[in-house]
Order: structure tokens, then sequence, then C-alpha cells
């Protein structure tokens, strides 16, 4: 059976695309809580989907080879989706170093890292996809959203040169860009006064898995 790895898959819309794939995948989900991960797994397994997890900062290249080289090895991994993300809201001169690099190194050398380990894979056998999980964020600038648009601005980039880089060689690259979601990802900020107001992630997953045919980009939002 093919598989779908995805990254940040312990919580929010990583979790909800894990149940959307899982209609026709077997889903690998990837983040750093195991506890997380094992509950999305269990859950997602009593739904008849096939689904395993591993834990992996996806900061560090060494565990990311050090997971993602044996999973490679062993299942049949047709598509790598890339939607562990950081973000760390106020005004830049109140980040903390610690703050940005957490935001730089997740979001942008996360992305890069995980990428880079799975292309070979996907070269040799000339056939893959990676989605990469933007956000409007990486449309244009916001207020007291420097550095986390600064990263997501960064993965646009990296995407879009990919989608060049591996064009006609069975590789398919997408970028994916929603506005706010209803997830975790708002607990410990008050940047958002009501994520409830916002899109579901569930929502939002069933519709970038329509959309999901081949475009080098799909809008959730603009
Ligand atoms: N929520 C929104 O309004 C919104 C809007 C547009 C775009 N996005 C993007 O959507 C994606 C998913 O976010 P979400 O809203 O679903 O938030 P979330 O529930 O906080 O999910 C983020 C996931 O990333 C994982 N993660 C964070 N750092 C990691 C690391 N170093 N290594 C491996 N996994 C890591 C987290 O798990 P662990 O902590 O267990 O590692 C978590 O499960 C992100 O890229 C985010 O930027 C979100």
């Amino acid at each position: 059976m093919k598989s779908v790895i995805i990254t940040g898959g312990g919580s929010g819309l990583g979790a909800a695309l894990a149940e959307e794939y899982g209609k026709q995948y077997k889903v690998i989900l990837i983040g750093r809580s195991l506890k997380k991960l094992n509950s999305v797994a269990d859950s997602l397994n009593s739904q008849g989907i096939k689904a395993d997890c591993y834990s992996c900062d996806i900061t560090s290249m060494d565990e990311v080879q050090h997971v993602f080289g044996p999973l490679f090895q062993r299942e049949d991994v047709h598509m790598l989706i890339n939607n562990a993300g950081s973000g760390i809201f106020g005004p830049l001169v109140e980040l903390s170093v610690d703050e940005i690099e957490t935001m730089l190194d997740t979001n942008i050398k996360g992305t890069i890292f995980t990428t880079k380990t799975s292309l070979p894979y996907f070269k040799e056998r000339k056939e893959g996809k990676i989605m990469n999980i933007i956000s409007t964020a990486g449309l244009r600038g916001k207020v007291n959203e420097s550095v986390y648009c600064a990263s997501k601005f960064a993965v646009k980039g990296f995407t879009e040169s990919l989608v060049k880089e591996l064009d006609g060689t069975g590789i398919q690259v997408t970028a994916v860009y929603m506005g706010g979601m209803d997830t975790p990802f708002w607990d410990h900020s008050d940047h958002v006064k009501d994520k409830s107001r916002f899109k579901t992630p569930e929502q939002v997953a069933l519709q970038i898995a329509k959309e999901d045919q081949g475009k080098p980009e799909i809008f959730i939002d603009r």
C-alpha cells in the first residue's frame, strides 16, 4: 500500500490531513510528541485507516535522516506533506532570539531537511508528491507576524523553485495557502482573540484533498 508521511501529524491540520489522505494511503505521522501522535494513530486505526507514528524533531537533519531513511526502505512512500510549523507572534522587538530561531528552524529548515532527505527516493522511483503547507502569511506581510511571515515567504520560494527544478521528473510539488484555522496553533498566544471563528482543520483538509490534482499551488484562502 502506498504511504504518505505527514509532519506535525499529532494535532490540528496534520491530524485532519491524516484522516483525509488515510482514505487512499497508509499514513505515517511525524512529530516530537509521541503521546499526541499515538492518540491520532489510535483514532485513525479505529476508523480502519492504517497509521504508524514516529517521533522526530524536523529541525535536526540527523534525526530526519535517522527516521526517514529506514521509513523509505520499509514503506512505499508516495507523498510527503510538510505540515509541521511554529508561530510565535508579537512586535519584532519583543521576540526573543530563541523564538525567532524556533520559527525559522521549524518552518524553513525543517521543511528543507525532510524534503532533501525524501527526494533521492522519489527520484529513484521517478514519482512522488511533496506538499508544503504554507499560509496566507506566505503571501503578504501582517502586523506582529514579521518572523512567521518571513519563514512562510521562504517556504513559498523554496516550493516554487522546486516546482521548476523537478519539472519533468515525475515528482509533483505543491504549495498550499490558507488563512486561520481553529487548531492548537493559537493556544499559547493572544494574537487571535477568538479562533472558533476560523475554519476547522477538517474543512481545510477536505478542500486540500479535493484540489490536490497536480497543481503547483492550492489557494484555500488568498
Ligand atoms: N492554525 C492556523 O491558523 C494556520 C493558518 C495557516 C497556516 N497554518 C500552518 O498549518 C500548519 C499546521 O499547523 P496547525 O494549525 O495544525 O497547528 P498545530 O496543531 O500547532 O500543529 C503543528 C504541529 O507541528 C508539530 N511540530 C512543531 N515543531 C516540530 C518539530 N520541530 N518537529 C516535528 N514536528 C513539529 C507539532 O507537534 P509536536 O509539538 O509534537 O512536535 C504540531 O503537531 C503549520 O505549518 C502552520 O504554520 C496554520
